[in-house]
This record gives C-alpha cells, structure tokens and sequence, in this order.
C-alpha cells in the first residue's frame, strides 16, 4: 500500500480487480431436495446478520466524519457486504425462504457513537475472525454452490481486513498516541473466545441484544462456529492480529502476555470490556 495520499484511490482499484460478480454463482446447479433443513435455517441467520453492514456504515459515516478516506472506502465496504446479504438471499430464493421486506426494520440497531480508534481495531480483528469463518464453512458446507459463495464472500472478509490494516497503520503513522487504543481494543477482541465479533456485542448499550440475537435463529450462527472452529484456528487467528499489532507497536509481540505487557507499560487497563460503545470510551479514556 502506498504511504501517501488517500487509501480510496488504490483500495477501489485493489477491490475492483478481484471483484466476483453475482452472475457467476451458479444458483441453477443447486439440487435443492438434496438440502438439509438446517442448513437453509442456518444460510437464513447469515443471511440477516450480513445485513447489519447496514446499522455499521451508518456507524462509521457518523463517528469517522474526520476522516474523509475511510469514509470514502466505506462506499466500497458497503456494497461488498451487502453483497454478501444478497448472494444468501439468492440462494435462499430457491427454497422459498428468502427474508421478506417487513422482516428487516425490526432488525435495526442504532449503534452508540464511540471513539473511532478502537472500532477501526475490532472491525479489523472482526473482518479476519469472519473471513476465517467462511473459509471454513466453504469446506464444510454440504452443498457445492453454497461453499462456492462461502469462498467468495471469504476471501473478500480478509481483503477488508487488509483494507482496516491499512487504515490502522496509517491512523498510528500521523498520531502515535492512538496506537494505544488500537492494540488495547484489539488486545480485547483476541479474549474470550471463539464468538468475539462486532455482531456479538451488546450494539445499543449495556445490556442490548447483539446484532445476532437480534436476528430470528441467530443462535444457528454460533452453534455452527463452535462446531467448525477450532483452537488451532483461533490460534491462527490471534497470530495474525499479533503480528499486525508488532508492526503496528514497532515491537515484537508475539503472544497475549506480551500484548498486555505492552499496554501495561503504557498505562493502559486490563479490565476485559463487556459491550462496544462503553468499552470503546473507557479504553479511549
Ligand atoms: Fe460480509
Ligand atoms: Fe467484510
């Protein structure tokens, strides 16, 4: 990534190229009677919970309102993720069970306004967690055009990521004193447990249901994570966000210890948060 100018420049073009397309799913090859029940109640819950980039950008637009970069590459993010909520929608079409318009209002979330440096953390560590998801479920999937979609919507979750990375490098280049409330948030994305995703957390206050029990069987949703991820994955997982936190620190942190050592050193708490807004301000604070 280049050091200067604006990311939106090269993230649009970066996205643009390896863009799939709708049209290149298959949907017609799907042998629905060979489908089991569960499945399609599963793809259902994913389905709405993908449409919660909807309460996020909203989110973003209004608490990254400085920053006119990310708020253009939010334009991007956007229209992958709802992407994402259509591609299930299309699969779903086929058994009849695609989300009715009267269903989706009543999903909405008004996430409380926080400060901007610990979201862009947890919405890092959350792009690779989900992007880990889907490659596993592109594996474990009984159905080969929805493994295909899996893959897809995968490896776009992990292109976000990169995309957060940046933005985190960036944000930590022009004003070292935000590095600590970015490795502090990421430090609490990486604890407790397999779950630990923006859609998991209280999303109105202490208190409020998540975005995923929010939704109609969003309980499928976990219950297939804790079937399909392991320790080694999270193992994976956390080292990835430990090796972007080394670069991130110019440090070599390379466990959990290490990570708490660092924000130790620099004052910061050890607490672990409990919901998204209260905890984006008391890490901040
Ligand atoms: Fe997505
Ligand atoms: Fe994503």
């Amino acid at each position: 990534m280049k050091k200067s100018g604006p990311f939106y420049d090269g993230i649009f073009r970066r996205l643009e190229a390896k863009r799939w397309r709708l049209a290149e799913v298959p949907f017609g090859d799907v042998d629905v009677a060979s489908v089991p029940a569960e499945v399609v109640d599963f793809v259902r819950s994913n389905c709405l919970v993908e449409l919660s980039s909807l309460y996020a950008v909203r989110m973003f637009l209004r608490d990254f309102r400085e920053n006119v970069d990310f708020c253009q590459f939010m334009s991007v993010w956007y229209f992958e993720e709802m992407k994402h909520y259509l591609v299930l929608r299309e699969w779903l079409k086929l058994f009849g069970r695609e989300p009715s318009e009267e269903e989706l209002a009543p999903l909405d979330a008004e996430l409380l306004p926080a400060p901007w440096p610990g979201t862009l953390a947890m919405h890092y560590c959350g792009e690779l967690r989900l992007g880990m998801w889907y490659h596993r479920w592109s594996e474990v999937m009984p159905e080969p055009v929805l493994r295909s979609i899996y893959r897809r919507i995968g490896e776009d979750e992990l292109r976000h990521a990169q995309c957060y990375r940046d933005f985190m490098l960036r944000a930590a280049e022009r004003d070292p004193a935000v590095v600590l409330d970015l490795v502090q948030a990421a430090k609490w994305m990486m604890v407790g447990g397999l779950e630990k995703h923006p859609t998991t957390l209280a999303a109105s206050g202490p208190g409020e249901p998540s975005v995923v029990e929010r939704v109609p069987e969003g309980g499928l949703l976990l219950a297939r994570v804790r079937e399909t991820i392991g320790a080694a994955d999270e193992a994976r997982l956390r080292g990835k966000i430990l090796s972007t936190l080394s670069t991130l620190c110019d440090a070599e942190l390379a466990t959990l210890p290490d990570v708490v050592r660092w924000t130790r050193r620099r004052g910061g708490a050890d607490e672990p948060p409990l919901d998204r807004a209260a905890d984006l301000r008391r890490i901040a604070s």
